[in-house]
């Protein structure tokens, strides 16, 4: 089977690709720097003919608020259009668990206008709602800087391996399209704060974590479980312990 992977060259995509490959198909990595772009729809002909499947899992270069809902509106129109001229079967994309609960934060606003652009296209689709990835924590006391300082609410979260997120995108491409959501989440949860601050001392960096409830995550303000996914979650494997102890966690990826 011929499966597209728009952002096949991500943090995700990458994974994905190899273990798509692995199983035995056909897995094409399509992003600019493979002649390839959502935006512009340079590439896309060429690239979808034959494509049984298409998985999004771009990302947007600036998350400044105007710039990532014209990216992930203008990314995705350009996407179904060229699918429903190519006859693809099924569009994949990844999003965020907890994305409609978080309309005041301008990247979730984004990632809910592509999803609302899936769902009223005539191609049949599965989207994935992950939770944050293992690889983004230290990004994401990068951007909760106050004074020096990390804020972050002290509220639950189940975070991942971005392994796990591309073995279960991996799964959910293959199979049958269920015109709607499929959430995925890590085998345990933590509070946000706690996590980051052992992230940080994993990496030996002394910056101090404070615990703040009105800190706000990606714009926006976040209740207890704002972010944590619900009891058909298919959960991943890999502990937050266990994934430390791999070369991904030595190499502080940003998402
Ligand atoms: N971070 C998290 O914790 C988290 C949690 C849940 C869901 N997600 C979602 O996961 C998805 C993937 O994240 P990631 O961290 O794997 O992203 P990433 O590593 O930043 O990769 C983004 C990919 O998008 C490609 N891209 C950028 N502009 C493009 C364009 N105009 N046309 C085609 N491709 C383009 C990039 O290609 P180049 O390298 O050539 O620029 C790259 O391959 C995102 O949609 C995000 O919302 C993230």
């Amino acid at each position: 089977m011929k499966i597209v992977v728009i952002g096949g060259t991500g943090l995700i995509g990458s994974k994905l690709i190899n273990k798509l490959r692995e199983h035995g198909h056909e897995a094409v990595a399509a992003a600019p720097n493979t002649g390839v772009n959502t935006l512009t729809g340079e590439g896309l002909t060429e690239v979808l003919k034959g494509a049984s499947v298409v998985v999004d899992v771009s990302n947007s270069p600036n998350w400044e608020d105007a710039a990532v809902l014209n990216f992930f509106e203008k990314s995705t129109r350009n996407l179904l259009s060229y699918e429903a001229s190519a006859g693809v079967r099924h569009h994949v994309a990844l999003s965020v668990v907890g994305t409609d609960r978080m309309s005041e934060s301008g990247y979730m606003r984004a990632k809910i206008a592509q999803e609302k652009l899936i769902s009223a296209s005539s191609i049949p689709y599965s989207i994935v709602h992950a939770t944050q990835f293992f690889e983004f924590l230290k990004q994401l006391a990068d951007i909760s800087m106050v004074d020096g300082k990390v804020h972050l609410p002290p509220v639950l979260f189940q975070p991942m391996s971005a392994d796990d997120v591309a073995t279960a995108v991996g799964r959910v491409a293959v199979e049958a399209p269920v015109n709607g959501t499929v959430e995925i989440g890590g085998p345990e949860q933590f509070r946000m704060d706690e996590l980051v601050r052992r992230r940080l001392a994993s990496l030996k960096d002394p910056r101090e974590v404070v615990a703040d409830p009105n800190a706000l995550y990606s714009g926006a303000k976040l209740s207890e479980k704002t972010l944590v996914p619900g009891s058909n979650a298919r959960l991943g494997q890999t502990r937050f312990e266990t994934w430390l102890t791999q070369p991904a966690a030595q190499v502080a990826k940003v998402a």
